[in-house]
């Protein structure tokens, strides 16, 4: 697979997140190498040449450290370390070499809210009411019931205080009992938690996606969350409750001004916030006041329903609202949501990747969704995912996205040579890579060639972003520069339609039925089924 130059494309005046394409690998299923079922770091070293050959400007790693897995590396008990399942320092090193001499940049993931209950920070914490680590933590008398300090619910269910018989105290997690929170008040903590950052930015990682970024400042006087007018019965249990005191506080942003600072010690490093607020929340972490991140993660096609006016309206309002000089961002798919494929089905995934594709701001992709994988049904006996065995049945659970990477139709799809941790979807005879990149139609050679149409035309990837139209199943959009006008119109249906499009006739860049290229589009014309087209009005 022949690679592609990256750095050919780059304008001085953007920086390589701006014009960049992330993609996100989830460490446990890309590529096992040492025959464990699950996937490392080597993996991810065999595998380069792909990711070279698919034309991604930087890979974002999810969790690498050592971890007592109970939610899979997101529960950290050592941040300067790589956990023995993904290899060693030595194994990142190489690694960070390797990516590099490819000219892709490489992303780790920052978990600074909660560690591992299994962290020494927390063993210390916990060992007694006067350990010099006690404020570590978040530790609270019990209400004068004796029951939790407040109605603070945790995401994966059930009350988010523990109690702790041998101290007295309660101590606060967001998430698992196993995942306690961290108190980035103490300005001890900021300092260990800023040394970890320099850590891993001083071995020569490019920027790191922050972890639910927005919750590390609670409420300094533990006020009890509002109930959620919103809340359906079925809903995850935290939804009864809007996270009104427990996240999102004022003070956060002074936080995310003190790790900008740090991050602007260090060259083109890139800083992406886990944020999920609505978007006049979201876009106040681009900073205010002071400097926020580069890139809040932009979740709104994940939630939004799949209709071309619903999504031309929030297109157009992000536009909006993303402050004057800040870079958007678009996200499709990631290790905590349905899959995009299993969202809207194969024909409209299609859709969906021109659409992130042709946008104005960075994108990212989910390893996977670029060959149409799908949600795998895991049998009962084989989840894993604590957000489905804490409340099983609301279709909370995470495993059916990250399931491993279909690389070959061999046994256990090449990913490894013993049976994966978790199973390989039945279609992987026909949806591998092996298989898609020889198909000239298939949906990677889709996105192979969208990142090649994104890289080429400068206007996709930073030029201006016009609203044209939006008409029942059909949106267009205009993307120009200095040098040219593009039209993207795509059609959300699974019908033909005939559309007036605005200007004058072009010529067809790409089909994302990969077939009309070079073909004359006129004002008057039609897309179809499930259609989307890119069309240059020179
Ligand atoms: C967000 C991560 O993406 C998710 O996988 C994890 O469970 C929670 N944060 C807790 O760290």
């Amino acid at each position: 697979m022949a690679e592609i130059d990256v750095a050919s494309s780059a304008r001085p005046n953007m920086l390589w997140w701006q014009r960049g394409i992330v993609y996100q690998i989830y460490p446990l299923s890309f590529q096992d190498s040492n025959g464990d079922g699950k996937g490392d770091l080597n993996g991810i070293r065999q595998r380069l040449d792909y990711l070279g050959w698919l034309g991604v400007d930087a890979v974002w790693i999810s969790p690498i450290y050592p971890s007592p897995m109970k939610d899979f590396g997101y529960d950290i008990s050592d941040y300067c370390d790589v956990a023995p399942t993904f290899g060693t320092l030595g194994d990142f090193d190489e690694l960070v070499a390797e990516i590099h001499r490819r000219r892709i940049k490489l992303i780790l993931d920052f978990v600074p809210n909660h560690t591992s209950d299994q962290h020494q920070w927390f063993l210390e914490s916990r060992s007694s009411r006067d350990n010099p680590r006690r404020n570590w933590y978040i530790w609270h008398d019990p209400a004068p019931d004796g029951g939790p300090p407040n109605n603070w619910l945790s995401v994966f269910g059930g009350k988010a205080w523990e109690w702790d018989a041998h101290t007295g105290q309660y101590y606060y997690h967001a998430f698992l009992k196993e995942q306690p929170d961290l108190n980035w008040r103490n300005p001890v903590v900021r300092k260990a938690m800023y040394d970890v950052l320099r850590f891993w930015l001083g071995r020569g990682v490019d920027g790191f996606r922050i972890d639910v970024l927005w919750h590390l400042i609670k409420d300094d006087q533990f006020r009890n969350d509002p109930p959620n007018p919103g809340y359906r019965p079925g809903d995850a249990e935290h939804r009864r409750l809007l996270q009104r005191y427990s996240t999102d506080r004022p003070e956060v942003h002074e936080v995310v001004a003190e790790m900008r600072a740090l991050f602007n010690e260090y060259e083109e490093r890139v800083m992406i916030g886990e944020i999920y607020l609505p978007v006049e929340r979201l876009v106040s972490y681009y900073g205010l006041e002071r400097p926020g991140v580069h890139l809040p993660f932009n979740f709104q096609l994940i939630h939004a329903p799949w209709n071309a006016c619903e999504i031309d309206r929030m297109i157009v309002e992000y536009d909006r609202l993303v402050p004057e000089g800040e870079w958007p961002n678009w996200v499709l798919g990631n290790h905590d949501q349905r899959r995009i494929a299993s969202r809207v089905g194969p024909q409209q995934a299609r859709v969906a990747a021109m659409l992130l594709l042709t946008l104005r701001g960075t994108p990212t992709l989910y390893y996977g969704d670029e060959i149409g994988m799908e949600d795998v049904f895991i049998p009962p006996q084989r989840i894993q995912d604590p957000a489905e065995k804490n409340e099983p049945g609301l279709g909370l659970g995470r495993d059916p996205e990250r399931t491993p990477m279909q690389w070959e139709g061999s046994p256990h799809a090449a990913f490894s040579t013993t049976e994966p941790w978790l199973p390989v979807a039945e279609d992987f005879h026909r949806r591998n890579v092996k298989v898609l990149a020889e198909d000239p139609r298939s949906i990677l050679t889709l996105y192979k060639r969208l990142l090649e149409v994104r890289r080429e035309h400068l206007a996709l990837s930073i030029g201006h972003y016009a609203q044209r139209q939006c008409k029942g199943n059909v949106m267009v959009y205009e993307r120009s520069n200095e040098a040219e006008r593009l039209l993207i119109a795509l059609n959300f249906g699974h019908d033909t339609e005939r559309v007036q499009l605005p200007g004058a006739a072009g010529k067809a860049v790409m089909s994302t039925h990969l077939d009309r290229a070079g073909e004359k589009v006129d004002a008057n014309s039609v897309l179809r089924p499930d259609e989307g087209l890119i069309i240059n009005l020179a």
